[in-house]
């Protein structure tokens, strides 16, 4: 949560940080900031609200140096205001720091500064840890590096941060502990970024610097960056990396909202998905990760899965894949719960842990609960070197690309399908598959892609159907079998970004409770493909149309049953039942995209929310 960008060198540093901050708006938006410098303060805005809110209010203003900080805010210690939102100065009004996590002993500390004559003007934990700071600098007649190290060597919490001397305007200082931050190094060292991701210096460097918990670096114009262990300050050699991102990827490419464009670009990200893993020609699946560890998935005695919010869906879809394809016990576990609830992990566990931003707190404290009980931990994430890829014993990349709208959607759809080449991979070699069968489904998955391309061209449909459900207060979703996770992870779609109130449900368990709800303004999206449990999910139907509930049914192309008892109907491609949430999700994401759009909410920024949640 929270965004920080932070420039130093040759140019002017606003246009940088302000668009910068646009691209890790959706890290939080509740309120931006940013301060610009040139041996004195030429401008130190803040406004509560987004970063446009931010541009309008430093319009005509001082704007000019070549030393900049900003920051984007997911509120945390403070409401949303002006003053909680950074950056924050210190009492001598000299020192001055962007940060982005939680300083969980802020009050103690506060109260000691407190004695000592500081003094407050925001209710953040911020403000306490630059005053700390500055204390460690006065108290120890040190350097601001050493100051910084001393303070955080205080504080516990997390945290990236990015502190500069206004009277020292050629050095700034980050440190990171949980909380993610990259280095752009320009050529020669004569310009640095700082950014909690590499999207707001793509188009300036790709030599890029990312640190690792419990280091800081030192960062000053034209010398080499030196990062150093923050508890011993133990020297770290700097790990460049190339950056592979390209701008493109980041932009929306003339969609309306980032969510529509990464639905749209689900048919070429499950592709890159598999592409090099899946061999139709041989029928074979090649994994790297999961081949150099064989023996430990095949002797498994059980899988458990880790994740939050949508991973945590595309887990669940995990459970039935690998449980029906390679008849290996899963258990699906919120990151959450597990990481605070002392769970059992026994000798020959494996642990799946799956995140889209590689970032999520819970899901980070899960993997550090399960290797510290000697489980072995298999990560599987989207975004390259993010904590979670590092911290994993192994793991398999989704290769999805950028995903910039909060709404999880390519991020699913592709963490399926890794977990699909799992279960066939594991199924077959375990004997569980037989050839002919494994034959099947490579041929199967391989067509996805032009599969889901097909379905995205009934968007006008949904979009129909969206104008008569968009004012509806409540809806249910329904499925079964493979289809249920489905089922939760469309009415989290649509609450999410339309904050109309929905549920998913097996939809054999309406009858324990949910039915009481139906009536004549309930809508019912309901999965009844035609291998799933068809007959069944019929009379839940035919429960539902009795009590005058609106039926919006997603059926295999060429269904007559349902048509004509349902409401609306939604035709997917005939599939497999085990690989068929690749194609129900589409509909559910494009009616939830349609309806939150028709309400006039804020899709790529739904309240409340952040992309990456790196808070407990
Ligand atoms: O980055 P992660 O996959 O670990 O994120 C987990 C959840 O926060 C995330 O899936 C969230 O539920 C999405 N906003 C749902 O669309």
């Amino acid at each position: 949560m929270c965004g920080i960008v932070g420039y130093l060198g040759y140019r002017e540093a606003y246009p940088i940080v302000i668009n910068g901050l646009q691209r890790l708006e959706y890290r939080g938006y509740d309120s931006a900031g940013i301060i610009l410098a040139n041996g004195s303060v030429s401008g130190l805005y803040k406004t509560k609200g987004k970063v446009s809110d931010l541009q309008q209010i430093t319009e005509n203003k001082n704007t000019a140096g070549n030393l900049g900080l900003g920051h984007t805010r997911w509120a945390t210690h403070g409401v949303p205001n002006n003053e909680n939102s950074h950056p924050h100065v210190s009492n001598s009004g000299n020192l001055v720091i962007v940060h982005n996590g939680i300083i969980e002993n802020y009050n103690s500390i506060k109260k000691e500064l407190l004695t000592r004559g500081y003094t407050f003007s925001s209710d953040t934990d911020t403000e306490v840890l630059i005053n700390l700071i500055e204390e460690m600098k006065t108290k120890n007649n040190c350097k601001l590096g050493q100051a910084v190290q001393l303070a955080l060597n205080n504080v516990v919490g997390a945290y990236a941060i990015a502190v500069f001397d206004i009277t020292k305007p050629n050095e700034i200082i980050v440190a990171r502990l949980g909380s993610p931050i990259a280095i752009g190094i320009g050529e020669n060292n004569s310009e640095f970024f700082i950014a909690s991701d590499a999207s707001p210096f793509l188009e300036y460097t790709k030599d890029a610097v990312y640190l690792d918990d419990e280091e800081m670096a030192i960062i000053k114009l034209g010398r080499e960056i030196r990062v150093r262990k923050i508890l011993n300050n133990d020297i770290v050699e700097p790990n460049v990396q190339e950056l592979k991102m390209n701008l493109e990827q980041i932009e929306k490419g003339g969609f309306d909202h980032f969510m529509l464009k990464e639905i749209h670009e689900q048919p070429s990200a499950i592709l890159d998905t598999y592409r090099g893993r899946l061999l139709p020609e041989t029928d074979v699946i090649k994994m790297g990760s999961v081949d150099n560890h064989i023996a430990k998935f095949l002797n498994a005695k059980r899988i458990v899965i880790v994740a939050c919010g949508t991973s945590w869906h595309a887990g669940l879809v995990g459970e039935y894949l690998i449980e029906e394809l390679a008849r290996i016990p899963v258990e699906v576990e919120y990151a959450s719960e597990f990481r605070y609830r002392n769970p059992i992990i026994n000798k020959g566990d494996i642990v799946i842990a799956i995140s889209q931003s590689g970032e999520t707190a819970d899901t980070l404290a899960a993997i550090k609960l399960a290797k510290s009980k000697g489980a072995f931990v298999f990560g599987i994430c989207n975004v390259v070197g993010s904590s979670i890829a590092r911290e994993t014993d192994s793991g398999a990349y989704t290769h999805a690309g950028p995903e910039i709208g909060v709404a999880s959607t390519k991020a699913f759809t592709t963490q399926i399908t890794v977990l699909t080449l799992i279960a066939l991979k594991l199924g077959s070699l375990k004997g569980e598959l037989s050839n002919s069968e494994l034959h099947n489904y490579i041929q199967e998955l391989s067509l996805i892609p032009s599969k889901v391309q097909e379905l995205l061209k009934v968007s006008e449909d949904i979009e129909k159907i969206a104008a008569i459900y968009k004012d509806a207060p409540n809806c249910l979703y329904l499925g079964r079998g493979f289809n249920f996770p489905v089922a939760l992870e469309g009415a989290l779609k649509l609450k999410e970004i339309s904050y109309i109130h929905a549920e998913g449900y097996p939809a054999a368990e309406m009858k324990h409770g949910p039915i009481a709800l139906i009536d004549e303004s309930m809508p019912v999206v309901v999965i009844a493909t035609k291998k799933g449990h068809y007959e069944k999910v019929v009379s839940n139907i035919q429960e539902i149309k009795s009590r005058k509930g609106k039926i919006i049914a997603i059926v295999t192309k060429g269904d007559t049953q349902v048509r004509d008892i349902a409401d609306h109907v939604i035709e997917i491609p005939e599939i497999s039942e085990a690989l068929s949430p690749l194609l129900t999700t589409i509909p559910l994401q494009l009616l939830s995209y349609y309806i939150a759009v028709m309400r006039g909410c804020n899709v790529d920024q739904p309240r409340n929310l952040a992309k990456s949640v790196t808070v407990e």
